[in-house]
């Protein structure tokens, strides 16, 4: 559910979802996607900043401190060349959505404490791993050949006695009919950081987006500015069933900001 309680011309700022500070919502209309992308790639000017300015892909591992902990996540450098594999690495629009769950959280715009919370196309599991130290019930998802280091990096990463909720790897491909675990009850919040990379994923990811959600589920998606394209087909398909809303920088954790990162959150409508 999204409440309107500002308007500036056509900027209306909107709380979306269980997600507490505002949204910059995408009005529903025939330019309305492609205006976003040009915004985006206009104000921003992704391509002139740096590739990565939080990970480095050619590094076995990331570390990065969060929640009290020193998190190590384990990478396969050697698996970046190889055609039609990814989530192996991390980019920083994974670090932007972990640092920015944090930060809500320590804010008190957002609480993940006891909620179920299902991660799509987890890749290296880093968003996942902090849902949990946050308290989420979270379930990490990705295909069937990406689940070994995400279990490594999950066991890694969260074997300490003091996690606050819990994290159990499963597979799912988008667009197939997820296992009822992920639906029996409806997951309080879906993330998903650069879920948006291929044209022709993007049918499937929102067809299991629909598959997965409630009127209750908020949806948190980073992704990276890489290719206007596919990110304006993404919106103009997501916008037919989801009310869509861009977290502004000013929202994110604050040492975890980057031009080449867009952070949208979508609920039902
Ligand atoms: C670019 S990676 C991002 C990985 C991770 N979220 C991150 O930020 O590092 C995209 C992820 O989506 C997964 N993926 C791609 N297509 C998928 C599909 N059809 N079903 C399930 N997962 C998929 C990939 O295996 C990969 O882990």
């Amino acid at each position: 559910m999204a409440t309107a309680d500002e308007e500036e011309g056509k900027v209306v700022m909107v709380r979306i979802g269980s997600y507490g500070g505002k949204a910059r919502v995408l009005l529903v209309g025939e330019e309305s996607a492609a205006e976003e992308t040009m915004l985006l790639w206009g104000f921003q000017q992704p391509t002139l900043s740096k590739p990565n300015a939080f990970v480095s892909q050619s590094s076995l591992q990331l570390r990065l401190d969060a929640c009290g902990h020193s998190l190590s996540i384990l990478q396969s450098p050697s698996s970046l060349g190889t055609p039609g594999v990814t989530g192996a690495v991390m980019w920083d629009s994974g670090v932007v959505l972990a640092k920015f769950l944090e930060h809500a959280v320590d804010s008190g715009m957002l609480l993940l404490q006891g909620k179920k919370v299902v991660e799509l196309g987890s890749g290296c599991g880093l968003v996942g791993c902090v849902a949990a130290l946050l308290g989420g019930q979270v379930i990490l998802t990705d295909m069937p050949d990406r689940l070994r280091l995400l279990k490594k990096n999950v066991e890694a990463n969260l074997k300490h006695g003091n996690v606050r909720g819990s994290a159990t790897v499963m597979e799912l491909l988008w667009g197939d009919d997820p296992d009822q675990e992920l639906i029996e009850q409806k997951p309080d919040y879906v993330l998903g950081s650069d879920v948006v990379y291929s044209e022709e994923a993007v049918a499937d990811l929102v067809a299991t987006l629909l598959q997965l959600c409630g009127s209750e589920t908020t949806i948190f998606l980073s992704g990276e500015l890489r290719n206007d394209a596919i990110l304006e087909y993404f919106l103009e398909v997501a916008m037919k069933s989801f009310t869509v809303g861009r977290v502004d920088q000013t929202q994110w954790h604050p040492d975890y900001c980057s031009s080449r990162v867009v952070l949208y959150v979508l609920v039902k409508k």
